[in-house]
């Protein structure tokens, strides 16, 4: 019965960071619309195994739903190259390119450190223009059109003290996400980011469990709740549709109102 509804059918993504949290729930929405999924993970091979898991079983009696796990460090050039390729070799095609996996370091900008500074330009930009490139080249080899969806943050608008790295390499995903909107444009492949706002996931974990802030944090969101991972996952499977193929450039907020609320007192 769903099989008439899905959106994804035939289509096969690739997302990373998909052992926890957004892109866990990404990839399993994206099998519940049909797509087969790519599942890639750090560290957390357990991880990455419930997501498969769960993936195979949104698949359900359609067989056209397959899965597979693939370690591969984001941050690394190297690795990101053979998360395309070998998605490539295992099922012969790849049409949707997740970017999710993201690191964020906490310290006052004036102590600041080069290693922390360069994980996370790492993982959320270099990596990510590096993963586009190579999944851009295999769409020109086919000749296939593509769907690129890099999951950004508030933070590429919205300042975020004590955490300068991490904004600045969300600021820098939208100006890329605009840029090759145009260049791609005439390859058929489209490219939008999807920006949470507070969601319940492990890279807010401190958060969680601190009421004071957290606390504070509800209070500056309009729909007085912190987002789950399906909030989002739901927009990337729009994005990675059909019903998406004139969007392009441009970032789209799930937030639940947190980037535009300011109020005098
Ligand atoms: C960050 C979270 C933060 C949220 C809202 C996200 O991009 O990863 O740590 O709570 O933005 O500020």
């Amino acid at each position: 019965m769903r099989t008439k509804t899905m959106k994804l059918e035939g289509k096969v993504a690739l997302v990373t960071g998909s052992s926890q949290g957004i892109g866990q729930a990404i990839a399993i929405r994206l099998a519940q619309e049909g797509a087969s999924v790519v599942i890639n993970y750090r560290s957390h091979p357990e991880g990455a195994e419930a997501t498969l898991a769960q993936v195979k079983a949104a698949g359900g009696k359609c067989h056209m739903v397959d899965g597979f796990t693939l370690q591969g460090d984001t941050g690394s050039l190297a690795d990101v190259q053979r998360l395309v390729s070998e998605s490539v070799d295992h099922f012969g095609q790849l049409d949707i390119l997740v970017n999710n996996a993201g690191i964020e370091k906490n310290a006052d900008f004036w102590n600041v450190t080069e290693a922390d500074y360069d994980a996370v330009m790492n993982v959320n930009l270099k990596g990510i223009f590096f993963a586009i490139q190579a999944f851009v080249q295999h769409c020109m080899a086919v000749s296939h059109p593509g769907k690129v969806i890099n999951i950004s943050s508030v933070h590429e608008e919205l300042p975020f003290p004590h955490f300068a790295a991490y904004c600045a390499s969300k600021g820098a995903l939208k100006m890329l996400t605009r840029n090759l909107s145009v260049e791609l444009a005439p390859l058929g492949i489209t490219i939008n980011n999807v920006a949470p706002g507070a969601i319940e996931t492990p890279i807010n974990t401190k958060l969680l469990n601190d009421p004071t802030k957290l606390n504070a944090l509800l209070q500056n969101i309009p729909l007085k709740r912190l987002g789950q991972p399906a909030d989002v996952a739901a927009m990337v499977a729009f994005l990675a549709s059909a019903d998406a193929d004139y969007v392009t450039g441009t970032t789209l907020f799930v937030d639940g109102g947190l980037l535009w609320n300011y109020q005098e007192q």
